[in-house]
């Protein structure tokens, strides 16, 4: 249609993915039946309609991620709001949900933490997977815990307010069967390379010290404690920082394994308590 191929071009000044962003764009603007309404007698789109798109056009041109512009956004097949503030739910975070429902997969009712929580996708999915679990989602930042709270009360998720490399935190758990996280882990070189969309996220949802593995020093001896014999801590881990962290995980008494994502990286990390 005319009206998706206009935007369509514009769009393609910023993003390899034009067509399916204007797609999205006109779905939020018009609703999910915006072509059935082409197809019945020409697209007619009204006044505020159109101040509607050409609002989120100009935020898209100016590098505002199109999923805070919408504030919605599909993770593990499940709808989860999104905004300044809170990082946009990866795909590359599906393997992390895979591998912690493994780790599971034999327990009754299983206790369960999803530490640096965000939006609350990891949590959220597995407890969408598994309802007979209990699941936490531990987050430090107000702005991100306001959209973690409202995702975990859509999921049957508890959203818990607090700092995870803080040992009074972990303290208030225990007899977890897993702990799962992703946790900020760029590193100082990555900050300076972001893309102008990535600018947008928080930066507390993304710098993980110099080196990127800030968290996974503190997290696995603090939270240690807090999990049962056999239970497992799964990291998803950044690009070439696989090594690094189980060693981390090792020293802490860990038994050690590797998870690779879609594309065949190492993405994430285990550690079973022994
Ligand atoms: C990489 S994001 C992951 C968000 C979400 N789990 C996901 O996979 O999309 C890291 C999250 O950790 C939170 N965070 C950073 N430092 C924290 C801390 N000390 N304690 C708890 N959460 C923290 C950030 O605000 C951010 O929401």
């Amino acid at each position: 249609m005319v009206i998706a191929r206009r935007l369509a071009e514009k769009l393609s000044e910023i993003t390899p993915d034009a067509d399916f962003e204007a797609q999205v764009i006109l779905e939020e603007a018009l609703g999910r039946d915006w072509r059935l309404r082409g197809i019945k007698g020409g697209l007619t789109v009204s006044e505020d309609e159109e101040k509607k798109i050409s609002e989120m056009l100009s935020r898209r041109l100016s590098g505002e991620p199109l999923q805070y512009i919408v504030g919605e956004w599909e993770f593990y097949g499940l709808s989860f709001k999104v905004g300044e503030g809170v990082l946009i739910p990866r795909q590359d975070t599906e393997t992390l949900v895979d591998e912690a429902l493994k780790l599971i997969k034999d327990i009754k009712n299983p206790r369960a933490a999803d530490l640096c929580s965000g939006s609350g996708c990891v949590a959220a999915a597995i407890k969408h997977s598994r309802p007979d679990a209990e699941v936490f989602g531990i987050e430090l930042y107000p702005e991100a815990f306001a959209v973690l709270s409202e995702n975990a009360a859509r999921y049957g998720v508890k959203a818990v307010f607090g700092d995870v490399l803080s040992p009074e935190t972990a303290e208030k758990f225990s007899g977890l069967d897993l702990i799962a996280a992703n946790p900020p882990y760029l590193t100082a070189s990555d900050m300076e390379g972001l893309s102008r969309e990535v600018k947008h996220e928080p930066k507390t949802a993304l710098f993980g010290g110099r080196d990127g593995l800030e968290f996974y020093r503190i997290i696995p001896g603090v939270w240690k404690n807090s999990l049962k014999p056999g239970g497992a801590i799964a990291f998803e881990i950044g690009l070439g920082q696989g090594e690094r962290v189980a060693e981390i995980l090792r020293a802490e008494g860990f038994k050690t394994s590797f998870s690779e994502d879609l594309t065949r990286r190492t993405r994430v990390v285990i550690g079973i308590k022994e």
